[in-house]
């Protein structure tokens, strides 16, 4: 089992994990048009950060990090129907952090949670109460109907795997 993190980089490998995530996610999230799911998991601003198993993704978080705002959007986030529920999420999401703190110097992340996942958002340390300056998000996340936005502050120091 291992956790990657990378972009659409034209490296081959990389590109057959990512079409993986993408279907995963074509799966798991049926509201989202499948072509804004291709899009943003293709786009070279976006991350994913993918749990892989003999040599298949399990799952994966695509996000986009706004550096200089310190800051990632989650856009997707999902596990494959047979493996959800067994900890893969969190140890997802704890791989998501290290990286975008230590890689990408980020301190926050926002992202749009479907209903019926916000209790996972919650148990992974987000909050609906967004406590980041309005000026550090406003005009960079665009605003969607579908999702009740949620914000999850990096602790600094703590580390989130070994
Ligand atoms: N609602 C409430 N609690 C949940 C949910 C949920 N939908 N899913 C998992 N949990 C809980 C688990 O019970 C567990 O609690 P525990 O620590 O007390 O045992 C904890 O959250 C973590 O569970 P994991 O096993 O780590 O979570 P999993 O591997 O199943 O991943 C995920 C969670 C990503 C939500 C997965 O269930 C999934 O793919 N669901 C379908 C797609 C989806 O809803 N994605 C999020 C949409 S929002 C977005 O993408 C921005």
């Amino acid at each position: 089992l291992k956790f990657v993190c990378l972009s659409n980089d034209g490296i081959d490998q990389h590109m057959v994990w990512l079409i993986g995530l993408k279907n995963i996610f074509g799966r798991q999230l049926p509201n989202m048009p499948k072509e804004y799911i291709v899009r943003l998991v293709m786009d070279r601003n976006h991350k994913s950060v993918m749990v892989i198993r003999r040599n298949q993704v399990v799952g994966g978080i695509t996000y986009r990090p706004y550096v200089s705002q310190k800051f990632g959007e989650i856009a997707f986030c999902a596990i494959t129907a047979d493996e959800q529920v067994k900890g893969y999420g969190t140890r997802l999401m704890n791989h998501l952090k290290q990286h975008a703190r230590d890689v990408d110097g980020l301190t926050h992340f926002l992202t749009y949670a479907d209903n019926n996942a916000v209790g996972y958002f919650i148990k992974q340390g987000f909050t609906k109460e967004i406590h980041l300056e309005k000026d550090r998000w406003q005009g960079y996340i665009k605003d969607y109907d579908g999702g009740i936005l949620m914000e999850c502050k990096i602790d600094p120091k703590l580390p989130y795997v070994d």
